[in-house]
């Protein structure tokens, strides 16, 4: 990537700016396991992970993760919390607008936060759509002005 982006550059106080405490953190994992009604074999996939706040909980609960972002010190601050502790996490820096994940490879697709900073939301929908196996999950967080939530909806 060899650039420094917005995310770069505030890292290390990101997880400082947040609400998601960890029993916070906890409920919502909850929920969504939930919602999406998860067995052993379910594996997600968090487009711009930042530094893990929503998948570190799933990791840990021993589900497969996959996390990507374009960030390399977003990634940094979660490879800290992880070192070598979970296997089941894999890491991947690069851009949600072109995911170098194979078709249908995904149960869930967790968006939080994020759909915002991508250039083409068309484009990351479709990639999302892509890698989703037939009838999997999208879930997604995040607030949008009326006329972006309805194209972002349709
Ligand atoms: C507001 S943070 C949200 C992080 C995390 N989802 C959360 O809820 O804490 C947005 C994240 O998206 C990442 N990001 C921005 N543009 C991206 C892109 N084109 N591809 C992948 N990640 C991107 C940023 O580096 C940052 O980590």
């Amino acid at each position: 990537m060899g650039q420094l982006n917005y995310y770069d550059n505030i890292a290390d106080i990101y997880d400082q700016s947040r609400w998601l405490n960890e029993a916070i953190a906890s409920e919502v994992t909850d929920f969504i396991l939930k919602l999406v009604k998860a067995n052993s074999e379910t594996c997600f996939l968090e487009p711009g992970v930042g530094t893990g706040l929503n998948i570190l909980p799933l990791a840990k609960r021993g589900y497969a993760v996959t996390g990507i972002d374009i960030s390399s010190e977003m990634l940094s601050q979660l490879r800290q919390k992880v070192g070598n502790q979970a296997p089941n996490l894999t890491l991947i820096q690069g851009d949600a607008s072109t995911l170098p994940l194979s078709d249908a490879s995904f149960d869930v697709v967790l968006v939080v936060h994020m759909s915002h900073v991508v250039s083409s939301l068309e484009i990351f929908a479709a990639e999302i759509h892509r890698v989703l196996k037939p009838g999997g999950s999208f879930l997604c967080a995040q607030w949008l002005l009326p006329d972006a939530r309805l194209k972002f909806e349709n």
